[in-house]
């Protein structure tokens, strides 16, 4: 045994805690500890049953999925299960908080299993591109039966007690405390005589996960799992378990375990899942700055995004005040929140109590008046520098001296904003994303007065929010922006110039796995909104022609997306979809000819390389200027802010995968043949030389070298 896997005695019952905090995370010493453990009680004739438990809030939260990188250290988790299944006293696993992965086929490997209530149970695997390697496939099945372990299998999501229960998973459901929880059961078991009961000894009919059982799980989840493999290592391990004797199904699902691990799929949602925990670290941060609390917000501009940001706090159960000086757009900001709520309520999304409270949190008002005990006020009015100093000199007045204030500005210094405050150590940038209230990204812009601990403030604001937070630093575009801008959109619109077809463009970014393509999230959001943006940079810093010249070209015919009817596509007919514009192509062949562009046939591998590799280097300089922590942070922002496939890892990772040295040799290429927009990023250039790669550098950075 060891400290990780305690014992304690109740009587004629052993317990056995885990504990591996925060969430434990079975690791080499927890397996260890629990053989061990378990041995111990079996030999103990005091003992007439083992509970298994979790120390803290949950039992146990999944593999620890450090160990994943590389070879699994002994003992493996056949042994430790076996030891727990072979245990010749019953063994009851209480199932306490978060339950996932590991810890419910460990609960399976235990002769009984007893969920309190407020548990979460599930297999989290499909989403890290993992085939369960602890027998999950094997033993679920002979439990649930095959159709509800497909579903949980290829699912993800967790279950709650209720369920679990309903499904056969857990045995019974219990109140209060796991400990009591575990003793009651134990107890009741010793009592009725029941002695143990290995998963294994069950059996699934074979043949019974059939063609269409295996149909209709697939496209249950077929959104979830576009452009994914994993599932089909996953159904063939499932098929094992059900048609196999345990032995031969184990170790089919070991084999295909294994693979999944090692598969590129997996290694980029292993990263994503690290990735979107680390952009939260800070470096540099003096460990006694502690944030600020933000319970009072006020947002100022009821328009898209003011309601959208409003809804965000309002929802985290945060006092909102909504202002806006015009009366008319108050009215219409405080209708479509009203609408949202009472739209999701009508859904079942949430009950009409949770909206009717969630629109009471939010007030409305047309000026700051009374603001004065607000402890973050977020600006989200036009995208104007005169306009927005003034509105935040405004605010400035109008709150106390601690208060935190911020910009959602897209693309203005914030650093400038800030200096027409009393006090610019407490301003900040927090770019939000359209819809705000549902977009998870966050990105969080220093400026150059920002304090220590706004910029924690700020961090917490995200958590509170349930945003993902990236820090970037404050210069043109800040990330996302500005590889959407110099980067890949520009190349997308310089290709429309060469010859590229809108939709080519488009299907070809949706075939390699972005949500959307370009030019339908530019008629989606509003090629204006774009153009807007783009003219408040250009004031920051000029950029040679061609530089987005369709979109600048298609605003000013009114072709500015599905608000109008007509963007890049017409929604005339189609208003989905749309439909291809012979305009718009004439727009193109005329902005082509008067830059004396050649025109020529695209492939869809052409459109996709150019488009990433924009955002790779476009990424590397970004880096290398410090306005990105982490290459892995950049990932983070072009997953959750722009699409990019998941499965992928996000463009930084992808271009670790494609390889730096062949990146380079690309993008060098291209530079040779298209001059300016190509200029390899100097990072790139010595990353590929010395043979690192991206998640090197994050590793070199994080050792603080
Ligand atoms: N392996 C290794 N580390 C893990 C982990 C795992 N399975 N699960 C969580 N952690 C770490 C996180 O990286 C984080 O570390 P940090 O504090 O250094 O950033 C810490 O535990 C807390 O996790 P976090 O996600 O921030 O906490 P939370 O309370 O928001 O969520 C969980 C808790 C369990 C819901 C969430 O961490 C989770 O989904 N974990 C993965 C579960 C999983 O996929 N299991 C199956 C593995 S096969
Ligand atoms: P919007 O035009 O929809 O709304 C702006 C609102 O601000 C209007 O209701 C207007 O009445 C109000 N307003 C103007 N002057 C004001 C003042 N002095 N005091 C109070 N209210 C005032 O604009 P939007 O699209 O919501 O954009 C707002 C900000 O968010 C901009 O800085 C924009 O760059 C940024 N942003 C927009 C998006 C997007 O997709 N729309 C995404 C990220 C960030």
């Amino acid at each position: 045994m060891n400290s990780a896997v305690t014992a304690k005695q109740y009587e004629n019952i052993c317990v056995l805690t885990v504990s591996n905090p925060p969430v434990n995370a079975v690791d080499a010493v927890i397996r260890a500890g629990l053989i061990a453990a378990v041995r111990e009680a079996e030999a103990d004739p005091a003992t007439e049953a083992v509970v298994i438990m979790g120390a803290g809030r949950n039992f146990i939260a999944g593999a620890d999925l450090a160990e994943f990188d590389g070879e699994i250290p002994a003992p493996a988790y056949a042994p430790t299960l076996g030891a727990i299944e072979g245990c010749g006293k019953p063994v009851i696993c209480v199932i306490h908080g978060i339950t996932l992965g590991a810890g419910v086929e460990i609960a399976l490997a235990a002769h009984y299993r007893v969920a309190v209530e407020g548990a979460a149970l599930g297999f989290p695997e499909i989403t890290l591109g993992i085939v369960p390697g602890a027998g999950g496939t094997q033993r679920l099945p002979r439990v649930v039966g095959p159709e509800q372990a497909l579903a949980l299998l290829l699912g993800g999501a967790p279950v709650k007690p209720a369920r679990a229960l309903e499904i056969g998973l857990v045995d019974k459901v219990a109140a209060g405390d796991p400990l009591d929880a575990g003793l009651g059961y134990a107890r009741e078991l010793i009592a009725a005589g029941a002695g143990p009961l290995p998963t294994r000894d069950r059996s699934c009919t074979p043949g019974s996960l059939g063609d269409e059982l295996v149909a209709a799980a697939l496209k249950a989840n077929a959104r979830a799992l576009r452009g994914r493999t994993a599932q089909f290592g996953m159904i063939e391990a499932l098929r094992a378990g059900v048609d196999l004797p345990f032995d031969e199904g184990l170790a089919a699902e070991k084999g295909l375990s294994d693979t999944s691990l090692r598969s590129q799929e997996s290694r980029a949602l292993r990263h994503m899942f690290f990735a979107e925990r680390n952009s939260a670290k800070v470096p540099g941060i003096d460990s006694s700055v502690q944030p600020l609390k933000v319970q009072k917000v006020a947002v100022v501009g009821a328009g898209t995004m003011g309601r959208g940001i409003a809804m965000a706090f309002g929802d985290a159960g945060c006092e909102v005040r909504l202002v806006d000086i015009d009366p008319a757009g108050l009215e219409r900001g405080e209708a479509a929140i009203r609408a949202n709520y009472e739209g999701s309520a009508a859904r079942g999304r949430i009950t009409h109590e949770q909206a009717a409270e969630a629109i009471g949190r939010i007030t409305y008002a047309l000026n700051l008046d009374g603001a004065a005990d607000v402890d973050l006020v977020v600006e989200a009015v036009f995208e104007d520098m005169a306009l927005k100093k003034d509105v935040l000199a405004w605010i400035s007045r109008a709150v106390r001296p601690e208060a935190i204030i911020a910009s959602n500005t897209s693309s203005l210094s914030v650093t400038e904003l800030a200096a027409v405050t009393a006090h610019p150590d407490k301003v900040i940038g927090l770019h939000f994303f359209s819809p705000a209230h549902i977009m998870k990204l966050l990105e969080i812009v220093r400026g150059g007065a920002t304090s220590q601990q706004t910029l924690l403030t700020g961090l917490e604001i995200a958590r509170r929010i349930r945003k993902i937070p990236v820090v970037s630093g404050d210069g043109f575009g800040f990330i996302g922006n500005r590889m959407m801008l110099d980067g890949a959109f520009r190349e997308g619109e310089q290709m429309m110039l060469e010859g590229a077809g809108v939709d080519q463009i488009d299907n070809a970014l949706e075939a390699f796995g972005f949500a959307m393509g370009q030019s339908r999230v530019n008629d989606l959001a509003g090629v204006d909104i774009g153009a807007l943006v783009r003219k408040q940079l250009a004031l920051r810093e000029s950029r040679p022609d061609p530089y987005c010249i369709v979109s600048d070209t298609l605003v000013p015919m009114g072709r500015i997306g599905q608000k109008a009817g007509k963007g890049f596509y017409n929604y005339t007919a189609n208003p989905r979809s749309g439909e291809l514009d012979g305009e718009v192509d004439a727009v193109i062949e005329r902005l082509a000819a008067e830059r004396g562009i050649t025109r020529r046939v695209f492939t869809d591998a052409e459109i996709v390389e150019r488009f990433v590799l924009q955002l790779i280097n476009v990424g590397a300089d970004i880096l290398k200027e410090g306005i990105a922590y982490r290459a892995a942070d950049i990932d983070v922002v072009w997953v959750h802010g722009f699409g990019f496939p998941r499965h992928l890892g996000g463009p930084m990772f992808h271009a670790d995968t494609l390889g730096l040295a062949h990146v380079a040799e690309r993008v060098t290429a291209l530079y040779a043949q298209h001059g300016h927009y190509w200029k390899p990023s100097e990072l790139l250039l010595e990353l590929a030389k010395s043979g690192s790669s991206f998640a090197e550098y994050d590793r070199a950075a994080a050792r603080g070298e």
